[in-house]
């Protein structure tokens, strides 16, 4: 299969997959049912269950069946889709348009826009633990989701983001801070994908390696796309970083020096991927489209 052919048939599955969770947990209140498909259903490129597809294929050559990947995919991009929620909220990046749309709170209001995000932090954990996995591995892979996306991972980021306004870090204090807000749910998007897959600790620590680099070179390329990227192709506003006055691989490093850093972490991200026991030209894809893509 082309890897065009794997993005549009992965991205239709999750989104399939999606609308069918979000169909059988209607909330009890209609408007934050109402922003919880404008915010899941709403676009998005999918990077993350993209990734754990792909990090479940470089697990062994058999073929997989994808049914069993798709509740550890879902979990991720729900919480992704609440991280966005929140992240966009006047308290935080105070954005206004998101995946070409108005925020969420702008749509439906600040204080459903932050229910919405608490809703689908639970529906996502609800979701992996409906998946078909084994209870030793589900347990797994519950621990390093809540690890990823919580205050030592995600939100944990999120919050030294905030307490970096206007100030200079050094750059291993804002690479630690991009591992945190963004590396990590990419980092867990693959360990789940593999875990799913049955990944033994071999190929996981390979496939975390690539996890590691790749999901780094995401927040590099956002930063860059935050400075040279088109409002209507980005689908969020141009400029933000530099307004909120955030430090960003390219205020640090300029323009060039951010480029740089993302070619050594594209390759080391390819390099770790030789250690992959499966197929691993779908991880290997979507590094150059992590790295390349313009929004
Ligand atoms: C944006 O993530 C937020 C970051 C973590 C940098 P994406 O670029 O994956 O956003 P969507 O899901 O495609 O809208
Ligand atoms: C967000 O980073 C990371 C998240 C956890 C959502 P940014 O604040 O740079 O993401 P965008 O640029 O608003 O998508
Ligand atoms: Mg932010
Ligand atoms: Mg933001
Ligand atoms: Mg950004």
């Amino acid at each position: 299969m082309s890897f065009d052919a794997f993005l549009s048939l992965s991205q239709k599955r999750i989104e399939a997959y999606l609308a069918s969770v979000l169909s059988t947990n209607i909330a009890s209140e209609s408007q934050l049912q109402a922003a919880l498909e404008y915010t899941v259903l709403g676009g998005g490129k999918r990077v993350r269950p993209l990734l754990a597809y792909g990090a479940a294929q470089a697990v062994s050559k058999t073929e997989i069946d994808l049914r069993l990947i798709d509740a550890a995919a879902a979990a991720v991009e729900l919480i992704h889709c609440y991280s966005l929620v929140h992240d966009d909220l006047p308290s935080m990046d105070n954005d206004a348009l998101r995946r070409g749309r108005p925020t969420c709170h702008i749509a439906f209001g600040e204080s459903t826009a932050v229910l919405a995000g608490d809703a689908l932090l639970s529906l996502a954990f609800e979701t992996l633990a409906m998946g078909p996995y084994p209870d030793d591995v589900k347990t797994q892979m519950t621990i390093a989701l809540a690890r990823a996306s919580g205050a030592v991972g995600m939100v944990g980021g999120q919050a030294i983001d905030l307490s970096l306004v206007s100030s200079a870090p050094s750059l291993e204090e804002l690479e630690s801070m991009h591992q945190l807000k963004t590396g990590a749910m990419i980092q867990a998007s693959i360990q789940l994908g593999a875990l799913a897959a049955g990944a033994n600790t071999d190929v996981l620590s390979a496939l975390m390696a690539y996890g590691k680099a790749i999901g780094l070179a995401f927040q590099v390329q956002d930063d860059i796309l935050d400075v040279v990227a088109d409002t209507s192709e980005l689908g969020k506003h141009q400029g933000a970083d530099a307004a909120l006055d955030k430090p960003t691989y390219v205020s640090l490093l300029g323009l060039e020096g951010a480029r740089c850093k993302l070619r050594e972490l594209h390759e080391a991200a390819k390099t770790a991927l030789s250690k992959a026991p499966g197929n691993a030209q779908t991880l290997e894809s979507l590094a150059d489209y992590i790295v390349h893509r313009t929004y």
